[in-house]
């Protein structure tokens, strides 16, 4: 069957409207394995699948890389339909925000921390543009990664708040052999960044091995691990080991936990974040 593109909303709820079981893949394009893997997921969940493609200015600071985040619409639909997706939303900005989005939501407080302390208003953008995909789709199912894990915890707590009839579904991270998450961003960097940025991976792991061997002296682990980047030259936003469930600094009875990251590469900013429980 051949890859839907449409980019009017009118248009896209004409063609869902018959159907009664939809699951939802928000993406910014750029489509590399992680989003595919996504997309996969999304294809067990329901029979169709609608896969939006918007970069979202909303969530975009004003030093930040919109005007030159990626935008590779013709590659993204051959991925997609490779994978057998059916439908692509890929709105412009005027349809999306045809008047000032002066009605915005508002995150939790967790917004204002890790990747939010950086980026002021970030979270808001993102719970907004999705808040309006889920209007516009009505889908049953979302489907997001665990990459962006505060992303992720965000978007459920929209769901959980506002009472959306929407099961979220979240997806493991997929990851070059190195380790590296795979990213849009990491085509900004050079070769030599992209070899040094493996070690954002594998300096998480080693966190994730001293807390399993029972170092819980978290706020040291942190300050060790960020000093050893800053020596390597990377710029680190934060470290943070956290409860998996709150997302709140990890405390000693905490057994669900995350480790997090962001660190930047020269002007390259990059996340990761590894899952762990503790016996
Ligand atoms: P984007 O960065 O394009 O990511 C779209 C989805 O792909 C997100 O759910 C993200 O967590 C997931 N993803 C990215 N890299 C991944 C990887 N290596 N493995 C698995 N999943 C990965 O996140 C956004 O767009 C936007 O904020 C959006 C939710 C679309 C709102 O604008």
């Amino acid at each position: 069957m051949a890859l839907e593109i449409i980019t009017d909303i009118a248009s896209l709820r004409a063609r869902l409207a018959q159907e009664r079981n939809i699951a939802l893949v928000p993406t910014m394009g750029n489509l590399h394995a992680g989003h595919i893997h996504l997309v996969r997921l999304a294809l067990q969940q329901a029979p169709c699948v609608v896969t939006s493609i918007f970069v979202n200015p909303l969530q975009f600071g004003a030093n930040e890389d919109l005007d030159n985040y990626p935008r590779t619409l013709d590659a993204d639909c051959e991925k997609l339909a490779a994978a057998g997706a059916q439908i692509v939303f890929a709105p412009s900005v005027s349809e999306m925000y045809p008047v000032a989005q002066t009605m915005c939501v508002t995150s939790p407080p967790i917004a204002n921390e890790l990747c939010g302390a950086a980026r002021p208003g970030h979270f808001d953008g993102v719970a907004t543009v999705v808040m309006k995909l889920f209007n516009i789709v009505q889908p049953q199912t979302a489907i997001f990664g665990k990459k962006d894990f505060q992303q992720l915890f965000i978007i459920r707590e929209l769901v959980r708040q506002f009472n959306l009839p929407i099961n979220i579904v979240a997806g493991d991270t997929q990851r070059e052999d190195s380790g590296l998450a795979l990213s849009s961003r990491n085509g900004y960097l050079s070769n030599a960044q992209k070899q040094e940025a493996q070690r954002l991976h594998r300096t998480l792991q080693l966190i994730v091995d001293n807390v399993q061997q029972g170092n819980h002296d978290y706020a040291a682990i942190e300050a060790q691990s960020s000093q050893y980047l800053t020596q390597l030259g990377w710029i680190v936003d934060y470290i943070s080991i956290r409860s998996a469930l709150t997302l709140m600094p990890a405390n000693a009875e905490d057994k669900e936990l995350v480790v997090l990251a962001a660190a930047r590469q020269g002007k390259t900013r990059l996340i990761d974040n590894i899952e762990f429980t503790l016996s």
